[in-house]
């Protein structure tokens, strides 16, 4: 298992980028600008960027595991990469999600906790409505860690 930085033809992996934030359109606000990681395992089996927002705030703007290879643990590995490799550079990592069951859990066991909510996010930012775990996301919820 290998995670490295790409830093050219990041749009290579527009699948799995649109898996964690399925507007392209949003994806190309930080792409460019962030830093990307794949994880490889055999092939490429997970992704995240993160971007500094400002002194000491480092945001996770997009994680995403191959469908048939989640819940192996893959997720946690990428946070807990970022964790070792900014700690010291940054103080927090930040994470903005939908108000869904099928991510916040996994932030929380992640060792995040609730910062705050930016209410209407998803019905203003996205130009379609965007359903997950059979709940269509409205509010913004932003998680912390301390690195
Ligand atoms: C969310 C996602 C990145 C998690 O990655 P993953 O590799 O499947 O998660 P892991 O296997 O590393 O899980 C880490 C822990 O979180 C838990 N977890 C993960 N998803 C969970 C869920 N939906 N509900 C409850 N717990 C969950 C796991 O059980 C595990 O806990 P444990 O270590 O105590 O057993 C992945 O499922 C994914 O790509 N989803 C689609 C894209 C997406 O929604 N991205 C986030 C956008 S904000």
């Amino acid at each position: 298992m290998e995670i490295r930085k790409v830093r050219e033809n990041k749009k290579q992996y527009l699948p799995l980028l649109l898996l964690g934030d399925e507007q392209e359109s949003m994806i190309d606000r930080y792409l460019e600008n962030g830093t990307l990681y794949i994880l490889e395992d055999g092939d490429v089996k997970a992704l995240c960027v993160v971007l500094e927002v400002n002194a000491g705030v480092l945001e996770l703007k997009n994680i995403a595991v191959e469908p048939a290879f989640q819940g192996r643990g893959y997720g946690r590995q990428l946070i807990e990469f970022l964790c070792q490799t900014y700690k010291g550079a940054y103080e927090t990592l930040l994470v903005g999600t939908g108000d869904s069951p099928l991510t916040i859990p996994f932030y929380e066991k992640c060792g995040f906790v609730y910062a705050r909510r930016v209410k209407d996010f998803f019905l203003e930012h996205y130009d379609h409505p965007i359903w997950e775990g059979g709940r269509q996301l409205r509010d913004m919820v932003y998680l912390r860690r301390t690195l």
